[in-house]
Order: C-alpha cells, then structure tokens, then sequence
C-alpha cells in the first residue's frame, strides 16, 4: 500500500474523506486528480468535524504534503477561504500544500455560466453544484482556459482574459440578458489571487516524478465518483472530469507504474445528488429512513441525498474500469438494525435480465433492479473497532459485496469518526 488511490465507486460521497483522512495517517504525500470543489470531503477528529472541498484530506496529518494536481478545477477564492478556515483552526497550511500550475482556474463567468445553463434546461438540468464545474472544463477542452500559472504572470493574464472575457460577456449579455463583468475589475481580482496563492503554485508534475523516483508513498484521493465520470459515468448527468483511475495520470503527470493498489470506497447502501437515472433508488419510507439515519444531505450543497439499496451491477462495473484491488466499506452503522437488506445483483431491461451496466440512458432509464435479500444484524456495528466484534450477519454482507467486486476488503467504516475503523488487512 505504498501508493494507493482511493477512488469513489458509485456517484460520490460515499466517505472518501473519512477514508483518506484513516489512510493518509502514515503517507507521505496525499495528491488530488480531479474536480475542484464541488467536491465535500468530510472528516471528523474527535467529534470534530471538517469539510474540505478543494485542499486534499491529508491535511490534518503531520508531515504530509498535500497536492493539488493539474487536473482540477481551482476556484481562487473559495480555496483561499478554505486555507483562512482550516488556520483559524489551527491546522497548519503552508509549504505542505502545493498547488499544479497547470490547473485551470474557475473564473467568476464560469460560475454565473454553471447556473444560466442549468436555469436554460429546465426540468432537464443535471442539478450541478453550481460551482462553474463544467463552463472550467468546457474552456479547458476548447483550449481558452486560464491556469494557476496564468495568475502568475500579468502580461499573459491580461492577454488571455481579454480575449476569452468578450466571448463571455457576449454569451452572458447578449444570449442571457444578464449582467456582464468588467474587465479591469476582474483583471486586478485575478491578479490579487495570484499574489496570495504564490507560495503554493508551483511544478507538481516534476514535484511527483521526483517524489515516486525517492520512492516516497502517496496516496491518490479522488472526488466525485465513478458514476459521474464524464466518459463512463451515467451521461449528460455527470460532472466535467474523470474521477476515475485514469485521471489519475492525467491530473497529476504520473505513469500507471506510480500506483500500486487501488481502493474503492463503497457505501453499505447507494446515494445520489442532483439529477439523473438511479435504478435503486427508493422514494418512500425506506429512502427516507436511509437519508435521516445516514445524515444524508449534500456537504457543498446542503441537498438532500436520494437513498437506496446497494447496486451490485455499478459496483462490478466500477471494479473492471477501475481495477480494484480492495476496498473501503463505509456507514455500515447506518443499516444497524434492518431484519432484512436487499441488494441489486442484476436489472431487467425490456424483460431481459443483465447484469452488465446499460452504457445508453434510455437503457438505464428503463432498468428495474433485480434484488437478493441478505438477513441484517441484531447487534449494532456503530463505533465497532475490532473485526472480531462484528456480527456475523454483517460479517457475510461485507463479504458478499467483496466477492462480487472482486477485491479484498480493506477496513469497514463504523461511524464517521477517525477511529470509527475496523482494520481487515
Ligand atoms: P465524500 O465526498 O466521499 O468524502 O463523502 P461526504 O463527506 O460527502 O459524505 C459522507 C458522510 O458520511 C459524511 O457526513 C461523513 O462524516 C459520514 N461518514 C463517513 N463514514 C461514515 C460511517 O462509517 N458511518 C457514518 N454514520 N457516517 C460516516
Ligand atoms: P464528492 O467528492 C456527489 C454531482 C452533482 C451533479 C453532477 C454535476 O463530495 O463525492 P458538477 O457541479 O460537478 O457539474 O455537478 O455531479 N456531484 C457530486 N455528487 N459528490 C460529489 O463530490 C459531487 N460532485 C459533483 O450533484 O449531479
Ligand atoms: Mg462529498
């Protein structure tokens, strides 16, 4: 486990930060790939809990450094309120954090464009998290995106943003009829980030490569999840990056050979936010149950979570794209108590049974999940440290979910509290 990603495996929050945080303990390095702070990463110490959205969940760990790679989307302010927060706390942010300067930075356009073009779709929007997520991506791919580096320089910041602000405020006034920005304001806004962001932007790609030649250990954390990767996930709902294991080596430079092993984070049950097919959901009493045991709403966002049974047919294809190694499992507590859990091994589409995951939307819209029903536990597992503690009930479940990904369960999550960890191997 020297060096190990941990990536999402249904459509995020599934408690990667909880996961990461338990892991990073004895890394030397904690690097994020993708995303930017649509993400919320929650992580409690003693009772006391933090969300981060862009800084890496290795930051509460002494003596790692935390790595923010060319990958992801940076909103300048929302990641300087962020370091502000997290000193007031008394958590030490300074020359452990280094920021890609090839990261592309969320301008104040790309936020106001994030929910004009969802405000457009109507009853069709994807639900984003209104963060400027996808317009950062779009500009990025379109090859008029600004980069940490860009804030760095003033002749070229000025250069770029003249050219790509016109084409936005032409969009933004002439196609929406909203308000436009101001050059010169923006102009001074970016550079000011620039001069406060200084000390952390730097080369990460050549900061890795000689960090995995030293052979130091790190820890690739990723955001989101596997079903909102924008290639493999359940598009148009999905976000802008891949938070998949190939974004990985695109959003921080690093080769397949610099990863070692791979977890999945996967929650005792299956949650969505935002818009779009999920065949398990449950829209009653139980998905109901599952949001108010499970604390379910939206660290960024405060929306409530749509709940349901665990969906083996995502998990399995999570597992092949990702190649899975192991896995996490977490909020095991949160099904203390159920006589009976259910679980999706397969969906029936157009009365034909699979269990390969539809890649159409018009397939997935139409899928009804085929479940198995496994006895639950009597004892509850909450705050359970010691394997031997478990119930076997919950023993078999979290084995039954391992045999199916095909991987070895690494630790099983108890609660949302540091120690609330049961080590597996
Ligand atoms: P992430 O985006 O994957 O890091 O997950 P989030 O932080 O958005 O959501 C996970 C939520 O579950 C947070 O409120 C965590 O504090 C909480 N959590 C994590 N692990 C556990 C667990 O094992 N049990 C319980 N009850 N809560 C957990
Ligand atoms: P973490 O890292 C859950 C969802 C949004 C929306 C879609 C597109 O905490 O697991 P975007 O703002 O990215 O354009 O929104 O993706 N989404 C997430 N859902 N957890 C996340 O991150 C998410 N990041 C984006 O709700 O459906
Ligand atoms: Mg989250």
């Amino acid at each position: 486990m020297k060096r190990v990603a941990v990536i999402g495996s249904q459509w995020g929050d599934e408690g990667k930060g909880k996961v990461v945080d338990f892991l990073a303990d004895d890394k030397d390095i904690v690097a994020r790939y993708s995303g930017g702070p649509n993400a919320g990463h929650t992580i409690v110490i003693n009772d006391k809990q933090f969300i981060l959205h862009l800084i890496p969940s290795g930051i509460f760990r002494e003596g790692t450094v935390c790595v923010m790679g060319n990958g992801m989307a940076v909103d300048p302010e929302s990641l300087l309120a962020e370091i502000e927060g997290l000193k007031k706390e008394g958590v030490y942010v300074g020359d452990n954090l280094l920021i890609s300067e090839s990261a592309h930075v969320i301008m104040p356009y790309n936020k106001l464009l994030d929910s004009l073009n969802e405000k457009i779709k109507g009853q069709k929007q994807i639900g984003t998290t209104r963060k400027g997520i996808g317009p950062t991506y779009a500009d990025k791919a379109s090859r008029v995106g600004l980069r940490m580096g860009d804030l760095l320089r003033e002749d070229v910041l000025r250069e770029k943003l003249e050219f790509i602000l016109k084409i936005k405020n032409l969009l933004i006034r002439e196609f929406f009829g909203e308000e436009g920005f101001d050059f010169d304001e923006l102009f001074e806004k970016a550079l000011l980030w620039g001069e406060r962001l200084k000390p952390y932007i730097t080369n990460t790609t050549s900061y890795m490569k000689k960090a995995v030649k030293e052979g130091k250990s790190v820890l690739y954390e990723g955001a989101q999840g596997t079903m909102l990767d924008i290639d493999h996930g359940t598009y148009p709902y999905v976000t802008s990056s891949n938070p998949t294991i190939g974004g990985i080596m695109t959003g921080l430079g690093v080769p397949p050979s610099a990863v070692d092993d791979v977890v999945a984070v996967v929650k005792a049950y299956t949650t969505r936010v935002g818009g779009g097919a999920f065949p398990t959901e449950d829209r009653g009493e139980f998905g109901e149950m599952l949001r108010e045991k499970g604390g379910e709403y939206g660290a960024t966002t405060g929306r409530p979570r749509r709940c349901g049974w665990l969906d083996l047919v995502v998990l399995k294809y999570a597992s092949w794209l990702n190649g899975f190694s192991k896995i996490a499992i977490t909020k095991l507590d949160v099904l203390d108590g159920f006589e009976k859990i259910k679980v999706c091994v397969a969906y029936e589409i157009d009365g034909e049974r699979t269990d390969e995951f539809p890649l159409h939307y018009t397939q997935l819209l139409k899928a009804k999940p085929v479940y198995v029903e496994l006895p639950g536990w009597k004892k509850p597992v909450k705050g359970i440290r010691k394997r031997e503690e478990l119930p076997k009930e919950a023993l078999e479940y979290v084995n039954y979910i391992a045999e199916n990904m095909e991987a070895e369960i690494l630790l099983v999550s108890t609660g949302a509290n540091r120690d609330h960890t049961v080590m597996f191997c």
